[in-house]
Formats: C-alpha cells, sequence, structure tokens
C-alpha cells in the first residue's frame, strides 16, 4: 500500500516540526515546508521528508512549491496550514498598511493558495467517501477574542476561520476543511516573564498546553471522520476567562 502524503507548511520548528514527526511516526509521506533551514528540517529530512523551501510571502514561491508538489505527487491526504507571521501592529498608518497586507498574505492568501492549488490532489487522495482527506488551518484564538495591540494578525486569522468555512463548503465531500484555534500553546523566546504571567492569569488551566495537545487535535480530526468546516478551541479556556 503506498503511504498516505501530508503538505505541512512552517515545517522548520515548534508546532510545524512536531506536527511533521507525528506523521511521519503514522507513515506518512511527508512535504516539509519551510523558510529558513534548520536543524529540525535536517532530523525530517534523515526520517524520510521531503523538504521544500517556500517563501509564502511571494506568491510566485507559492507557485514554484506548488508546482514541484504536483511533480512528485497526484494525491494529498493532509494540508497543514501551520506556517503564520505574528507581529505587533505598527503605529504610523503607512507602516501599518503596508503590515497588514503582508499579514493577510502569509496568514490567508497563501494558505488560500494551498487549497486552491492542492484542491484536485486532495480530491483525488480521497479513495472512498468514508475516508475523506483532509486541510487543518491552525488559526488563533484571538479570531474570536482579539487583541487590539495585534490587530492586523488576528483579522487575517480571522480571514483564514472564514476560509476554512467556504473551502469545507468547496471542497466536499471529498475533502473536510477544518480549523484548529490555538491559546496559549507555547510562549515565543520573545515574551517576558510579566507577559506569561498576564496571559496564565486569563487562561482557565492556567499552563501552557505545549505543541503536543494541537498535534493531538489533528490527530484526532485525522481520525474523525465526520468533522467538516469546525473551528476548534485548544486554549486552556483562555477565551472564556
Ligand atoms: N505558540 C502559540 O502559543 C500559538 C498561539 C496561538 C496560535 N498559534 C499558531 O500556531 C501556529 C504555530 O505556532 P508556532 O508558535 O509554532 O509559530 P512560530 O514559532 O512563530 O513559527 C512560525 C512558522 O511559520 C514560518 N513562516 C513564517 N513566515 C513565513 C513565510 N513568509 N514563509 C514560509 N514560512 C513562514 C516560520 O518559518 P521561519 O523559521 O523561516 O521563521 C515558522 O516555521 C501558527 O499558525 C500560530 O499563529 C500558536
Amino acid at each position: 500500500m503506498t503511504a498516505p502524503v501530508a503538505v505541512v507548511t512552517g515545517a522548520g520548528r515548534r508546532l510545524g516540526f512536531c506536527t511533521c514527526q507525528a506523521l511521519l511516526d503514522r507513515g506518512y509521506r511527508v512535504f516539509a515546508l519551510y523558510r529558513t533551514s534548520t536543524d529540525e528540517i535536517g532530523q525530517l529530512v534523515e526520517r524520510g521528508a521531503i523538504a521544500l523551501a517556500m517563501d509564502l510571502s511571494d506568491p510566485a514561491s507559492i507557485e514554484q512549491g506548488l508546482a514541484h508538489i504536483r511533480s512528485q505527487t497526484s494525491t494529498v491526504q493532509l494540508l497543514v496550514n501551520n506556517a503564520s507571521e505574528f507581529t505587533a501592529d505598527e503605529p504610523e498608518h503607512g507602516a501599518l498598511a503596508r503590515q497588514a497586507a503582508r499579514l493577510f498574505q502569509i496568514n490567508s492568501t497563501a494558505p488560500m493558495m494551498l487549497m486552491a492549488g492542492l484542491s484536485d490532489c486532495l480530491r483525488a487522495g480521497c479513495s472512498s467517501l468514508t475516508e475523506p482527506t483532509l486541510v487543518v488551518n491552525i488559526t488563533d484564538i484571538f479570531v474570536e477574542k482579539p487583541n487590539p495591540k495585534f490587530a492586523a494578525y488576528c483579522a487575517s486569522k480571522a480571514a483564514l476561520s472564514n476560509l476554512t468555512l467556504s473551502y469545507a463548503r468547496l471542497l466536499a465531500p471529498e475533502v473536510r476543511v477544518n480549523a484548529i484555534m490555538p491559546g496559549p500553546i507555547r510562549f515565543l523566546p520573545d515574551h517576558t516573564e510579566q507577559d506569561k504571567a498576564s496571559v496564565l492569569a486569563e487562561t482557565l488551566l492556567a499552563r501552557e498546553g505545549g505543541f503536543d495537545s494541537v498535534v493531538q487535535q489533528i490527530i484526532a480530526l485525522l481520525d474523525n471522520q465526520f468533522m467538516t468546516g469546525a473551528l476548534i478551541p485548544v486554549d486552556g479556556g483562555r477565551r472564556l476567562a
């Protein structure tokens, strides 16, 4: 039997890397899409992943990458749109407009290009309507509870959330499309102790979830074949606090 194919963006570190590891454990043939070449990309290649450089801020780079994937496989069983840029709003309105265009390109247009560009491969990967293929878009709990200091980022993730609903309708019944909305999964290196304390103070479960909490939800979506168009919080209850 041929291995199922997965395409994962942002594979070079953190959640994207952990997702690729879990999919390799499950026997997937993984296309690990990255911007910066890292030791983690080397580890994935050693395990058999196909590393593919793609800059999601550049539509031409996405087109090239799509052509490469399509030359290597006619079927895709799983697409995980994980890569994202996260920056606080620029104070000056001209700079803010340029920043917003970039965030929308990386966080919503690029995932849409991948869903559209791989739609025939995703459809062809469905061998039976009881086993549709899957797209998982990683958004953010800020879709429901935006942080005004990051308004452009939040709006770009809200656009991806809405695209999840459109593509769930467009690609059914052969392909399922769902979103996971992480809360505090793993702080970034530039978060201060004060930042961490204030986020955890408004998280019901009072701790970081760790990358596994999202990876487990991706695996749950793979296993539950009756879910599509779902926007699933994995946030330790932060949206309620
Ligand atoms: N960590 C959390 O607690 C948390 C909370 C809410 C939502 N999320 C969401 O969960 C996902 C993963 O989180 P994370 O913490 O692992 O993110 P992260 O550490 O910020 O990593 C982002 C990934 O996206 C890639 N990327 C950024 N811009 C790119 C571009 N122009 N082209 C190609 N790749 C690009 C980065 O590649 P480089 O290595 O080249 O920079 C990196 O691999 C993201 O969608 C994030 O918004 C995370």
